[in-house]
């Protein structure tokens, strides 16, 4: 039977009404694979429980970090902070055979052709600014004058980096180079907690909030790239929107309050791509 490829983020398990709809979630054929685009949960516990059951259901797993999964929680029993946690994370991840973004990326065999699935893991450097202002101190400033702050302030530490925006400067410049290095004949399916390219945080209630959403620096990747489609989470505010002829797919649960007053019940697997046949 062929498989689908599809996509989910921001399942925030600590939420039970949130844990419910995951044990219910069931792929539609043997073959699918399932990218998992962030926020899971906050404590090692949640995030491993999690992908291990969604590894015994899908063919493969595919897993890029949300600032949920960085966070050092006070309720999480793991203390590791910034790229210890990351590398911690990547390390349970490998034991449960779920891919991260230190993975060999894998090749979906799409309908046109060869697709490679690139988690990726670039953080935000506050360059999506708030409005009216040019630079991080001012952009920071205006969030805190209006009270819309990222808890990732408090608890998502850049150790051994001196700021979020280095740590996220070098990710960008090391995945800049892997990508490049990717064969011309695959196309690519980008995967980021935090999205790609800024024109999705312009429905933002709080403008604000853009600048922990994503990096300037990877304007251009999806064009660059040669994404089939950019998926990303982080924004809780799941749609389908086009920049320059590409699919963007925010592919969000979120959390009970937001989902609950919708009018449909929420749509945890996305549809990304489908394999010849389907
Ligand atoms: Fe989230
Ligand atoms: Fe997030």
């Amino acid at each position: 039977m062929p498989g689908t490829l599809y996509a989910v983020s921001d399942l925030h398990v600590a939420y039970a009404e949130n844990r419910k709809l995951v044990d219910e979630l069931r792929p539609s054929s043997p073959d699918d694979w399932l990218i998992v685009a962030g926020d899971v949960g906050e404590t090692f516990a949640h995030i491993e429980d999690t992908l291990r059951l969604l590894r015994s259901r899908f063919a493969k797993v595919i897993w890029a970090p949300g600032n949920h999964e960085l966070w050092t929680h006070p309720k999480d029993p793991v203390t590791l902070r910034g790229v210890a946690r990351y590398e911690r994370l990547v390390a349970a991840c490998r034991e449960l055979d779920v891919l991260t973004p230190e993975d060999e990326y894998p090749v979906w065999a799409g309908e046109d052709g060869p697709v490679a699935v690139v988690p990726l893991f670039l953080l935000y450097d506050y360059s999506f600014r708030a409005p009216g202002t040019s630079t991080k101190e001012e952009s920071l400033a205006y969030a805190y004058r209006t009270g819309v702050v990222c808890t990732d302030e408090q608890l998502l530490h850049p150790d051994p980096y001196p700021d979020r925006e280095s740590w996220c400067w070098d990710r960008v410049a090391r995945t800049e180079q892997r990508l490049a290095a990717l064969d011309p004949a695959v196309s690519t399916v980008l995967v980021s907690h935090w999205p790609l390219h800024r024109h999705p945080t312009e429905v933002l209630w709080y403008p604000e909030f853009a600048q922990w959403c994503g990096t300037d620096r990877t304007a251009d990747w999806h064009l660059r790239f040669r994404a089939a489609a950019a998926v990303y989470g982080h924004l809780h505010i799941p749609r389908t929107t086009w920049q320059d002829g590409v699919r963007f797919e925010e592919v969000s649960l979120g959390y009970p309050r937001e989902w609950g007053k919708r009018a449909q019940q929420p749509v945890l697997l996305k549809k990304i791509l489908s394999s010849p046949g389907s």
